[in-house]
């Protein structure tokens, strides 16, 4: 899948400045149709941009994303590039420690545990709870908008369901699951682009002390007394190590980050999608018609307004992207939000269209680190936003929803709606 060495980098855009102001952050859109004007990847030169080469042509991210030079930013090489003092942040640790920023055995060893959990059949076995959940946020939600009144569909609906359906798939005790969406969103803010991140750190430490804390109380009440959970299965993988390399630390960093990973960025999936149908009434009543179209039509949501817009890289050598030689120890910005909008890959990209056939977008990524919930992600999807739109076939927008600023975990803040 490489694409031709002709089409290739060098041109008025050289830095991230643009993406990141205040308007290309509301809307990146126009940024990556100048970057895909200029080939899949481009050289850049901008003194705060923090990456050398940013990736954006969709074979180009593809091949990328399955580089194995193309490594994800380990703790060691942290280490190397600016010194330890990034260990004295305890949410940094957790990140390093996690399977998100961890290669070779290591990263093997965490997929080969949690990957149980996400096989088709786990996933279709969690199906009876994710309705159960959702029907339970219909009713609230019916409750709360009795009469007209405006209700918050990401509070009441978006949030909860992905945070509940992580904790039931990790085993955390229902009494216990309204207590982390705060704080799993205070640990996610870190994970943005820009300098600006850095007034999130202290929330994010407190918040991973916190995290961490329950997590060890929870494994250690399974360790005593296991029950038929992931959290328990773990535990007694973990004790069965005979390798000795594991300890808690790395799955409690794993529990985390899973929890991270997997809550937020469903959410976006449920709220952008919610955002997309309410404004797009005949592809409301289509979708309604015809529940076979949800598999499409969720594909879509993903490719034209995907949770996650970038992903991060570094050359552990010598590589090249795309035709375009990449130095060992470049810092690589992959956008994933600019690969799904590539005109050489879907006709009309800013065309929000669940009818066209062109292949999965790349909001799961690809290659070793490719999404271990995205199968879980789209059960979600494929029950919430249905059940969504029956229950309220005259759900629309209440009030502004405000602007989206992220470019990771991207969706809105709140969604008001009336549900009748
Ligand atoms: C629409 C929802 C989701 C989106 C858009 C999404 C997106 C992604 C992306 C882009 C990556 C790859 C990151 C990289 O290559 O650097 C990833 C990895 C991951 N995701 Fe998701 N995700 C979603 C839902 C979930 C869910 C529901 C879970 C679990 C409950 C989950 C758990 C993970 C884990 C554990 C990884 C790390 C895999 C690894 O590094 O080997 N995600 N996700």
């Amino acid at each position: 899948m490489t694409e031709p060495v002709t089409a290739v980098h060098s041109g008025p855009i050289s830095s991230l400045g643009a993406l990141l102001s205040r308007q290309g952050r509301r809307d990146p859109n126009p940024f990556y149709a100048e970057l895909h004007r200029q080939g899949p990847v481009c050289a850049l030169t901008g003194p705060t941009d923090r990456f050398d080469v940013v990736v954006h042509g969709y074979d180009a991210v593809h091949d990328a994303l399955r580089d194995p030079a193309l490594q994800v930013m380990t703790g060691e090489y942290r280490d190397q590039i600016g010194g330890k003092r990034w260990r004295d942040h305890l949410s940094l640790r957790v990140l390093a420690d996690s399977m998100f920023l961890t290669e070779g055995a290591p990263h093997t060893r965490a997929r080969r545990r949690f990957s149980h959990a996400f096989s088709a059949r786990r996933v279709a076995a969690l199906e009876p709870a994710v309705e159960r959940i959702v029907a339970r946020r219909l009713d609230r939600l019916a409750e709360l908008g009795a009469g007209g009144t405006p209700v918050d569909l990401l509070a009441e609906f978006a949030l909860p369901i992905p945070s509940d359906v992580v904790g039931e798939l990790l085993g955390v005790p229902e009494v216990d699951r309204d207590w982390f969406p705060p704080r799993v969103r205070a640990f996610g803010a870190i994970l943005d682009l820009g300098a600006g991140v850095w007034r999130h750190q202290k929330a994010a430490d407190e918040a991973a002390e916190e995290l961490t804390a329950y997590f060890a109380g929870l494994l250690a009440a399974r360790r005593a007394e296991p029950e038929d959970d992931l959290v328990s299965a773990l535990v007694a993988a973990r004790d069965d190590e005979t390798d000795g390399e594991t300890d808690d630390a790395e799955l409690i960093a794993n529990l985390l980050t899973t929890y991270n990973g997997g809550f937020v960025t469903t959410t976006h999936l449920v709220g952008n999608g919610a955002r997309l149908l309410m404004d797009d009434p005949d592809e409301k009543a289509r979708v309604l018609a015809d529940p076979a179209r949800l598999d499409d039509l969720l594909q879509e949501v993903l490719r034209y307004e995907p949770p996650v817009h970038f992903s991060t890289r570094w050359a552990a050598a010598d590589t090249e992207i795309a035709g375009m030689p990449v130095a060992k120890d470049s810092r690589v910005l992959v956008l994933l939000g600019a690969a799904n909008r590539d005109p050489r890959r879907f006709t009309d990209p800013d065309t929000f269209d669940p009818g066209r056939a062109e292949g999965p977008p790349l909001s799961f990524g690809a290659g070793v680190h490719y999404c271990l919930g995205a199968v879980l992600s789209k059960m979600e999807g494929r029950i919430a936003l249905p059940a969504l739109l029956r229950r309220f076939p005259a759900l629309a927008l209440a009030g502004d929803p405000g602007e989206r600023t992220t470019l990771m975990l991207r969706g809105y803040e709140s969604l008001p709606v009336r549900v009748s």
